[in-house]
Protein backbone atom coordinates (compact mmCIF):
# COMPACT_ATOMS: atom_id res chain seq x y z
CA UNK A 1 0.00 0.00 0.00
CA UNK A 2 1.48 3.45 -0.88
CA UNK A 3 1.00 6.54 1.56
CA UNK A 4 -2.19 8.13 2.23
CA UNK A 5 -3.00 11.85 0.61
CA UNK A 6 -5.75 14.31 1.51
CA UNK A 7 -7.37 16.54 -1.02
CA UNK A 8 -10.18 18.24 -0.37
CA UNK A 9 -12.54 20.45 -1.99
CA UNK A 10 -15.06 23.60 -0.25
CA UNK A 11 -19.15 24.09 -0.17
CA UNK A 12 -20.58 27.18 -1.28
CA UNK A 13 -23.41 29.75 -0.93
CA UNK A 14 -24.88 31.53 -3.98
CA UNK A 15 -24.77 34.97 -3.31
CA UNK A 16 -26.68 36.55 -6.56
CA UNK A 17 -28.00 34.38 -9.46
CA UNK A 18 -29.96 31.79 -7.86
CA UNK A 19 -31.66 30.03 -10.45
CA UNK A 20 -29.75 31.16 -13.51
CA UNK A 21 -26.48 29.04 -14.32
CA UNK A 22 -28.92 26.46 -15.99
CA UNK A 23 -30.56 29.13 -18.14
CA UNK A 24 -26.87 30.07 -19.61
CA UNK A 25 -26.96 33.37 -17.17
CA UNK A 26 -24.74 35.09 -14.87
CA UNK A 27 -24.31 33.72 -11.02
CA UNK A 28 -22.19 35.31 -8.15
CA UNK A 29 -21.11 32.12 -5.96
CA UNK A 30 -18.98 32.06 -2.75
CA UNK A 31 -16.95 29.80 -1.59
CA UNK A 32 -16.88 28.85 2.13
CA UNK A 33 -14.90 27.65 4.29
CA UNK A 34 -16.93 23.75 4.99
CA UNK A 35 -15.03 21.59 3.51
CA UNK A 36 -15.40 18.02 2.23
CA UNK A 37 -12.23 16.01 2.63
CA UNK A 38 -10.95 12.49 0.89
CA UNK A 39 -8.49 10.41 2.16
CA UNK A 40 -6.71 8.39 -0.64
CA UNK A 41 -4.56 5.45 -0.70
CA UNK A 42 -3.39 2.93 -4.28
CA UNK A 43 -4.53 -0.75 -2.96
CA UNK A 44 -3.56 -2.51 -6.67
CA UNK A 45 -6.67 -4.21 -6.77
CA UNK A 46 -8.68 -2.44 -8.90
CA UNK A 47 -11.29 -1.33 -6.79
CA UNK A 48 -12.58 1.61 -5.63
CA UNK A 49 -13.49 1.44 -1.86
CA UNK A 50 -15.45 4.42 -0.54
CA UNK A 51 -16.02 4.97 2.95
CA UNK A 52 -18.52 7.71 4.65
CA UNK A 53 -17.41 8.95 7.67
CA UNK A 54 -20.87 10.56 8.31
CA UNK A 55 -22.57 7.68 6.82
CA UNK A 56 -20.95 5.08 8.67
CA UNK A 57 -21.25 3.23 5.21
CA UNK A 58 -18.92 1.64 2.35
CA UNK A 59 -19.56 1.13 -1.33
CA UNK A 60 -16.84 -1.13 -3.00
CA UNK A 61 -16.85 -1.13 -7.00
CA UNK A 62 -14.38 -2.82 -9.63
CA UNK A 63 -13.31 0.55 -11.92
CA UNK A 64 -12.17 -1.86 -14.96
CA UNK A 65 -16.01 -3.46 -15.54
CA UNK A 66 -19.11 -1.91 -16.58
CA UNK A 67 -19.75 0.75 -13.71
CA UNK A 68 -23.45 1.05 -13.07
CA UNK A 69 -25.31 3.46 -10.66
CA UNK A 70 -26.59 2.18 -7.78
CA UNK A 71 -29.11 5.17 -6.80
CA UNK A 72 -27.52 5.68 -3.34
CA UNK A 73 -24.81 8.61 -1.60
CA UNK A 74 -22.05 6.81 -3.22
CA UNK A 75 -22.70 7.42 -6.89
CA UNK A 76 -20.77 10.64 -7.37
CA UNK A 77 -18.07 8.14 -6.95
CA UNK A 78 -19.13 6.06 -9.62
CA UNK A 79 -19.88 8.84 -12.10
CA UNK A 80 -16.49 10.56 -12.23
CA UNK A 81 -15.25 7.37 -13.18
CA UNK A 82 -17.72 6.58 -15.75
CA UNK A 83 -17.13 10.07 -16.81
CA UNK A 84 -13.64 9.64 -17.26
CA UNK A 85 -13.78 6.25 -18.65
CA UNK A 86 -16.34 7.92 -21.21
CA UNK A 87 -14.22 10.76 -22.33
CA UNK A 88 -11.41 8.29 -22.77
CA UNK A 89 -8.70 9.91 -20.01
CA UNK A 90 -8.48 6.73 -18.16
CA UNK A 91 -7.10 3.18 -18.78
CA UNK A 92 -6.48 0.31 -16.11
CA UNK A 93 -7.28 1.92 -12.94
CA UNK A 94 -4.87 0.52 -9.63
CA UNK A 95 -7.76 1.17 -7.46
CA UNK A 96 -8.20 2.82 -4.42
CA UNK A 97 -9.28 2.83 -1.02
CA UNK A 98 -11.43 6.01 -0.11
CA UNK A 99 -12.51 8.00 2.50
CA UNK A 100 -14.25 11.13 2.65
CA UNK A 101 -15.89 13.08 5.61
CA UNK A 102 -17.57 16.67 4.79
CA UNK A 103 -18.31 19.61 7.04
CA UNK A 104 -20.98 20.80 4.15
CA UNK A 105 -24.73 18.73 5.28
CA UNK A 106 -26.24 17.09 2.76
CA UNK A 107 -29.12 18.37 0.85
CA UNK A 108 -28.81 22.01 2.58
CA UNK A 109 -28.60 24.20 -0.47
CA UNK A 110 -24.03 24.29 0.25
CA UNK A 111 -23.44 21.93 -2.51
CA UNK A 112 -22.28 19.09 -0.83
CA UNK A 113 -23.15 17.47 -4.47
CA UNK A 114 -20.06 19.37 -5.80
CA UNK A 115 -17.70 19.46 -3.31
CA UNK A 116 -17.61 15.76 -3.37
CA UNK A 117 -17.64 15.22 -6.77
CA UNK A 118 -14.76 17.99 -6.77
CA UNK A 119 -12.81 16.55 -4.29
CA UNK A 120 -12.60 13.05 -5.49
CA UNK A 121 -11.52 14.31 -8.85
CA UNK A 122 -9.01 16.80 -7.63
CA UNK A 123 -8.02 13.78 -5.69
CA UNK A 124 -7.75 11.20 -8.92
CA UNK A 125 -6.25 13.96 -11.05
CA UNK A 126 -3.48 13.93 -8.70
CA UNK A 127 -2.79 10.27 -8.39
CA UNK A 128 -3.66 9.15 -11.58
CA UNK A 129 -1.90 12.02 -13.26
CA UNK A 130 -4.30 13.50 -15.44
CA UNK A 131 -2.81 17.17 -15.72
CA UNK A 132 -6.70 18.51 -15.41
CA UNK A 133 -6.67 22.43 -14.85
CA UNK A 134 -9.47 23.56 -11.94
CA UNK A 135 -11.98 24.66 -14.78
CA UNK A 136 -11.38 21.39 -16.86
CA UNK A 137 -12.45 19.27 -13.10
CA UNK A 138 -15.40 21.38 -12.82
CA UNK A 139 -16.08 20.66 -16.35
CA UNK A 140 -16.42 17.26 -15.79
CA UNK A 141 -17.82 16.93 -12.70
CA UNK A 142 -20.63 19.33 -14.16
CA UNK A 143 -21.30 15.94 -16.66
CA UNK A 144 -21.02 13.61 -14.06
CA UNK A 145 -23.79 15.49 -11.82
CA UNK A 146 -25.68 16.63 -14.90
CA UNK A 147 -25.63 13.76 -17.62
CA UNK A 148 -24.66 10.85 -15.68
CA UNK A 149 -26.31 11.25 -12.40
CA UNK A 150 -29.15 13.10 -13.91
CA UNK A 151 -29.59 16.38 -11.89
CA UNK A 152 -31.22 19.39 -13.52
CA UNK A 153 -28.69 21.68 -12.27
CA UNK A 154 -26.20 24.38 -13.90
CA UNK A 155 -22.24 24.71 -13.33
CA UNK A 156 -22.22 27.10 -10.81
CA UNK A 157 -21.52 24.50 -7.89
CA UNK A 158 -18.49 23.01 -9.88
CA UNK A 159 -17.10 26.20 -10.63
CA UNK A 160 -17.04 27.34 -6.90
CA UNK A 161 -16.02 24.27 -5.39
CA UNK A 162 -13.01 23.81 -7.48
CA UNK A 163 -12.33 27.67 -8.08
CA UNK A 164 -12.97 28.63 -4.83
CA UNK A 165 -12.87 32.13 -4.07
CA UNK A 166 -16.13 35.20 -5.25
CA UNK A 167 -16.34 35.55 -8.88
CA UNK A 168 -19.36 36.21 -11.61
CA UNK A 169 -19.69 33.51 -13.71
CA UNK A 170 -21.34 34.14 -17.38
CA UNK A 171 -23.13 30.06 -17.87
CA UNK A 172 -23.07 31.14 -21.45
CA UNK A 173 -20.93 28.64 -22.61
CA UNK A 174 -18.20 26.95 -23.07
CA UNK A 175 -15.68 28.86 -22.40
CA UNK A 176 -17.42 30.96 -19.67
CA UNK A 177 -16.15 34.04 -18.86
CA UNK A 178 -15.29 34.58 -15.07
CA UNK A 179 -14.21 37.87 -13.08
CA UNK A 180 -12.83 37.19 -9.61
CA UNK A 181 -13.82 39.39 -6.88
CA UNK A 182 -11.21 41.02 -4.19
CA UNK A 183 -13.75 41.93 -1.72
CA UNK A 184 -13.40 40.59 1.26
CA UNK A 185 -16.71 40.30 2.23
CA UNK A 186 -17.21 39.82 5.78
CA UNK A 187 -20.08 38.46 8.07
CA UNK A 188 -21.40 35.86 6.56
CA UNK A 189 -23.77 33.59 8.56
CA UNK A 190 -25.63 30.54 7.69
CA UNK A 191 -28.56 29.74 8.84
CA UNK A 192 -29.59 26.28 8.11
CA UNK A 193 -33.55 25.37 8.46
CA UNK A 194 -32.80 21.79 8.71
CA UNK A 195 -35.59 21.05 5.84
CA UNK A 196 -33.59 19.10 3.98
CA UNK A 197 -34.94 18.08 -0.10
CA UNK A 198 -33.51 16.87 -3.13
CA UNK A 199 -32.40 19.91 -5.18
CA UNK A 200 -33.68 18.22 -8.25
CA UNK A 201 -37.22 19.11 -7.57
CA UNK A 202 -37.48 22.28 -7.31
CA UNK A 203 -34.68 22.77 -10.30
CA UNK A 204 -36.81 20.38 -12.68
CA UNK A 205 -40.24 21.91 -12.01
CA UNK A 206 -38.57 25.73 -12.64
CA UNK A 207 -36.61 24.87 -15.26
CA UNK A 208 -39.39 23.14 -17.79
CA UNK A 209 -42.17 26.68 -16.35
CA UNK A 210 -38.90 28.69 -17.17
CA UNK A 211 -38.14 27.02 -20.99
CA UNK A 212 -41.65 26.13 -21.70
CA UNK A 213 -42.93 29.58 -21.05
CA UNK A 214 -39.59 31.59 -23.09
CA UNK A 215 -39.90 29.10 -26.03
CA UNK A 216 -43.84 30.87 -26.51
CA UNK A 217 -41.95 34.04 -26.50
CA UNK A 218 -39.55 33.45 -28.91
CA UNK A 219 -42.01 32.00 -31.80
CA UNK A 220 -42.82 35.81 -31.51
CA UNK A 221 -39.63 37.16 -32.36
CA UNK A 222 -35.80 36.96 -31.77
CA UNK A 223 -35.84 37.54 -27.69
CA UNK A 224 -32.97 36.22 -25.67
CA UNK A 225 -33.51 35.79 -21.72
CA UNK A 226 -30.64 37.70 -21.19
CA UNK A 227 -31.42 40.83 -22.35
CA UNK A 228 -35.48 40.20 -22.44
CA UNK A 229 -37.15 43.48 -20.72
CA UNK A 230 -40.01 42.88 -17.85
CA UNK A 231 -42.55 44.88 -20.50
CA UNK A 232 -41.42 43.10 -23.45
CA UNK A 233 -42.73 39.94 -20.80
CA UNK A 234 -45.78 41.81 -19.57
CA UNK A 235 -46.76 42.45 -23.79
CA UNK A 236 -46.84 38.75 -23.92
CA UNK A 237 -48.62 38.16 -20.95
CA UNK A 238 -51.54 36.51 -22.70
CA UNK A 239 -49.79 33.67 -24.29
CA UNK A 240 -48.40 32.74 -21.46
CA UNK A 241 -49.74 30.81 -18.29
CA UNK A 242 -49.74 32.68 -15.40
CA UNK A 243 -46.86 30.25 -13.63
CA UNK A 244 -44.91 30.50 -16.51
CA UNK A 245 -45.59 34.89 -16.32
CA UNK A 246 -44.56 34.82 -12.59
CA UNK A 247 -41.13 32.70 -13.20
CA UNK A 248 -39.87 34.20 -15.83
CA UNK A 249 -40.47 37.96 -13.93
CA UNK A 250 -38.55 36.41 -11.20
CA UNK A 251 -35.78 35.00 -13.23
CA UNK A 252 -35.20 38.66 -15.18
CA UNK A 253 -35.83 40.37 -12.17
CA UNK A 254 -33.12 38.03 -10.49
CA UNK A 255 -30.77 39.07 -13.82
CA UNK A 256 -31.00 42.58 -13.04
CA UNK A 257 -30.26 42.31 -9.39
CA UNK A 258 -27.26 39.85 -10.39
CA UNK A 259 -26.10 42.63 -12.87
CA UNK A 260 -26.26 45.36 -10.28
CA UNK A 261 -24.49 43.75 -7.37
CA UNK A 262 -21.53 42.12 -9.66
CA UNK A 263 -20.69 46.29 -10.87
CA UNK A 264 -20.69 46.78 -6.81
CA UNK A 265 -18.50 43.54 -6.02
CA UNK A 266 -16.28 44.75 -8.74
CA UNK A 267 -15.37 48.38 -7.22
CA UNK A 268 -12.07 48.02 -5.27
CA UNK A 269 -12.94 50.55 -2.99
CA UNK A 270 -16.20 52.15 -1.63
CA UNK A 271 -18.63 49.60 -1.97
CA UNK A 272 -21.67 49.93 -0.90
CA UNK A 273 -22.46 47.08 1.50
CA UNK A 274 -25.52 48.50 2.45
CA UNK A 275 -26.75 48.12 -1.35
CA UNK A 276 -25.02 44.02 -1.47
CA UNK A 277 -27.28 43.27 1.45
CA UNK A 278 -30.75 44.56 0.31
CA UNK A 279 -29.78 43.15 -3.08
CA UNK A 280 -29.86 39.37 -1.74
CA UNK A 281 -33.09 40.09 -0.03
CA UNK A 282 -34.40 41.50 -2.80
CA UNK A 283 -33.59 38.62 -4.61
CA UNK A 284 -35.18 36.77 -1.64
CA UNK A 285 -38.28 38.57 -2.21
CA UNK A 286 -38.67 36.94 -6.09
CA UNK A 287 -37.21 33.56 -5.00
CA UNK A 288 -40.42 33.53 -2.68
CA UNK A 289 -43.17 35.30 -4.71
CA UNK A 290 -42.10 34.11 -7.98
CA UNK A 291 -40.07 31.68 -8.31
CA UNK A 292 -42.13 29.69 -5.41
CA UNK A 293 -38.85 28.07 -4.10
CA UNK A 294 -38.95 29.68 -0.09
CA UNK A 295 -40.50 27.95 2.55
CA UNK A 296 -42.05 29.60 6.14
CA UNK A 297 -38.93 28.00 7.53
CA UNK A 298 -36.75 29.77 5.27
CA UNK A 299 -38.87 33.12 5.54
CA UNK A 300 -38.96 33.10 8.97
CA UNK A 301 -34.79 32.67 9.14
CA UNK A 302 -34.76 35.64 6.61
CA UNK A 303 -36.96 37.84 9.13
CA UNK A 304 -35.32 37.00 11.86
CA UNK A 305 -31.80 38.01 11.23
CA UNK A 306 -32.81 41.20 9.27
CA UNK A 307 -34.39 42.00 12.68
CA UNK A 308 -31.12 41.31 14.39
CA UNK A 309 -29.21 43.72 12.56
CA UNK A 310 -28.35 41.85 9.09
CA UNK A 311 -28.20 44.30 5.98
CA UNK A 312 -29.69 41.34 3.67
CA UNK A 313 -30.14 37.74 3.65
CA UNK A 314 -32.02 35.03 1.13
CA UNK A 315 -32.15 31.33 0.68
CA UNK A 316 -29.44 29.76 -0.95
CA UNK A 317 -29.28 26.64 -3.63
CA UNK A 318 -32.55 25.63 -4.95
CA UNK A 319 -34.45 26.29 -2.46
CA UNK A 320 -37.55 24.54 -0.50
CA UNK A 321 -35.46 23.64 2.29
CA UNK A 322 -32.33 23.85 3.16
CA UNK A 323 -30.13 27.30 4.05
CA UNK A 324 -30.27 30.79 3.95
CA UNK A 325 -27.08 33.36 4.05
CA UNK A 326 -27.48 36.54 5.84
CA UNK A 327 -24.79 39.55 4.92
CA UNK A 328 -23.91 40.87 8.82
CA UNK A 329 -20.43 42.19 9.19
CA UNK A 330 -20.17 43.62 12.77
CA UNK A 331 -23.45 41.47 13.87
CA UNK A 332 -22.61 37.81 12.76
CA UNK A 333 -23.20 37.13 16.88
CA UNK A 334 -26.50 38.61 16.80
CA UNK A 335 -27.64 36.94 13.92
CA UNK A 336 -26.38 33.71 14.49
CA UNK A 337 -28.19 34.30 18.19
CA UNK A 338 -31.46 35.25 16.22
CA UNK A 339 -31.11 32.08 13.50
CA UNK A 340 -30.69 29.36 16.46
CA UNK A 341 -32.95 30.96 19.13
CA UNK A 342 -35.51 30.35 16.63
CA UNK A 343 -34.94 26.43 15.67
CA UNK A 344 -32.27 27.09 13.10
CA UNK A 345 -28.64 26.21 13.38
CA UNK A 346 -26.21 29.42 12.69
CA UNK A 347 -23.16 29.06 11.23
CA UNK A 348 -20.55 31.88 11.04
CA UNK A 349 -18.88 31.56 7.59
CA UNK A 350 -15.54 32.93 5.85
CA UNK A 351 -15.09 32.97 1.98
CA UNK A 352 -12.60 30.25 1.00
CA UNK A 353 -10.05 31.45 -1.65
CA UNK A 354 -7.91 28.44 -2.07
CA UNK A 355 -10.93 26.22 -3.86
CA UNK A 356 -10.21 22.28 -4.01
CA UNK A 357 -6.69 21.44 -2.92
CA UNK A 358 -4.07 18.85 -2.00
CA UNK A 359 -3.83 19.14 1.59
C1 LIG B 1 -28.67 23.98 -7.28
C2 LIG B 1 -27.93 23.66 -8.56
C3 LIG B 1 -27.21 24.90 -9.09
C4 LIG B 1 -28.20 26.08 -9.22
C5 LIG B 1 -28.96 26.26 -7.91
C6 LIG B 1 -30.04 27.31 -8.02
O1 LIG B 1 -27.78 24.27 -6.26
O2 LIG B 1 -26.97 22.64 -8.34
O3 LIG B 1 -26.60 24.62 -10.32
O4 LIG B 1 -29.05 25.87 -10.29
O5 LIG B 1 -29.57 25.06 -7.49
O6 LIG B 1 -29.46 28.55 -8.18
Amino acid sequence: MTKKQIYSAPGRVCLYGEHQDYLKLTVIPAAINLRTTISIERNDLNEINVHSLELKKTDVFKVNDEITLTKNEFDYFRAIIIVLKKEGMIGEIPGFNVTISSQVPIGSGLSSSAAILVSWLTALNDQLELELNKTEIADLCFIAENNILGINCGIMDQYSSSLGGIFSLNCDGPPYNIQHFETPLEGLVIGDSCVKRSANEPLTLLKNQITTGFEKIQKQGDFKLKSLASDTLTEFRDIITEDEYRRLLGVITIRNITEKSSIELSKSNNQDIECLGSLLTKQQTMLRDYLGVSIPELDNLVDVSLKSGALGAKLTGAGLGGCIIALAPGKEEEVAHAINSVGGKATICKIDYEGAKKE
